[in-house]
């Protein structure tokens, strides 16, 4: 980038420009949420969703899931059954190769199910991969069917109240204040479906998991193929959003001026020379620089179902941690099964697994500033027919 883009750069990106501009710029920046994105936030347990199945089904697409890919799809079958499927065109080959995260996702997404449906007085008998599991990828064959069942001992989750305001937030976090051990204790205490749970707010460990948190973000952006993956599902702007509501949103009047004069582009961001590519770099760099704790999560084996169980607890830590006002923001990247992760990989499990297992999450927590809700496609879009429907 010319002395003269990196300057013009800089001062859009800090608003400059758009400020300066005055009323107009301000009105026009005052538009650019993209509200389309974000209405299945607000539709989640809407009167027009008079099935229970469906009502349930509203809270589960605001799951958190990987590049918010949102692999699910969902078919209602008879009166009471939901057969739940993975869409096999959101994989993340280079970053989860054997669509381990996916898998996860698909476990917070089953547990925000049951947890809506038992607010509804209904159980949920689930049937995990009932025509078998592959170990390296997740076939077209179901991941669960689920029955719901009226039950009037079925009981409401208390960690349902904070599903609408879950975040994964990104930002840094407040150095001057410590997440006391009550916090990380109230988040590794939900887990009910299998796994170990455990976490730091030692600050010589903070320091530890910090520099590791880094050095892996930094293999995965020098690491071509898996660095075009993340780049490949940015969404710049309102126009983007709307029309893709997942992946890597990046919104505001700003992002969407510099999109527009070609200095923030997929393309740009691709030149590992440009100022783009450096920003982009020290946006994630900076934030993990300032964590304040870091809680995990291991399973015994990595089965598909251990996986599903680990999303189910994932997804509860994450409530636990909303509960708290404690911001939670997952970091997958040494938790990856690519090459050049390999060391990583193993330092991970030698410090969190030494006796065998899998490390499936890791997430720096600290208190930040609120973040919004991200994209989601509307549940209608989701829904595909079922052998008997
Ligand atoms: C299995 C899994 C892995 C994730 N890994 C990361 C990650 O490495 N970095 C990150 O910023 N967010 C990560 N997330 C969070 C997702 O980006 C987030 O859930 C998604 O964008 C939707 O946003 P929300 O959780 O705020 O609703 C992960 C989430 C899951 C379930």
């Amino acid at each position: 980038m010319s002395s003269l883009n990196r300057r013009k750069f800089l001062m859009l990106a800090g608003g400059g420009v758009v400020v300066a501009a005055g009323t107009s710029a301000g009105v026009f920046a005052a538009t650019r949420t993209p509200a389309r994105a974000l209405e299945p936030w607000k539709r989640a347990g809407a009167p027009a969703y008079d099935d229970p199945r469906l009502r349930a089904l509203s809270y589960a697409i605001l799951a958190p899931n990987p590049h918010n890919r949102q692999p699910w799809t969902v078919a209602l079958e008879g009166e009471d059954m939901i057969r739940i499927g993975f869409d096999d065109t959101r994989q993340l080959p280079h970053t989860d190769p054997f669509d381990r995260q996916l898998t996860i996702g698909m476990g917070c997404f089953i547990e925000l199910m049951v947890q809506a449906a038992a607010q509804d007085g209904h159980r949920v008998d689930l049937d995990l991969f009932p025509a078998g599991t592959a170990p390296d990828s997740l076939t077209g064959a179901p991941v669960a069917m689920a029955r719901f069942v009226p039950d009037a001992a079925v009981e409401p989750d208390p960690l349902f109240a904070h599903v609408l305001t879950r975040r994964s937030a990104k930002g840094s976090h407040d150095t001057d204040r410590p997440v006391p051990q009550a916090g990380l204790d109230a988040m590794t205490r939900v887990a009910r479906h299998g796994t170990r749970v455990g976490g730091t707010v030692a600050p010589q460990e903070v320091a530890q998991w910090r520099e590791l948190a880094a050095n892996a973000l930094r293999v995965e952006f020098e690491t071509p193929r898996t660095y075009k993956e993340s780049v490949d599902l940015f969404r710049i702007g309102k126009r983007e959003i709307n029309a893709n509501p997942d992946g890597i949103e990046l919104p505001g009047a700003s992002l969407e001026v510099l999109n527009g004069l070609g200095l923030f582009t997929r393309e740009a961001a691709l030149d590992t020379s440009s100022f783009a590519y450096e920003q982009g770099l020290a946006s994630v760099l900076g934030p993990v620089a300032t964590s304040m704790g870091f809680v995990w999560s291991v399973t015994g084996d990595n089965s598909r179902p251990s996986q599903i169980g680990a999303g189910r607890d994932w997804v509860r830590i994450n409530l636990a941690a909303t509960a708290e006002g404690i911001s939670f923001h997952p970091l997958s990247q040494a938790l990856q099964e690519f090459a050049e992760m390999e060391t990583l990989h193993a330092e991970v499990h030698e410090r969190l697994a030494p006796g065998g297992g899998t490390v499936q999450m890791l997430a720096r927590i600290g208190y930040g500033p609120a973040a919004g809700p991200t994209p989601r496609w509307p549940l209608e879009s989701r829904l595909v027919k079922g052998p008997q429907s």
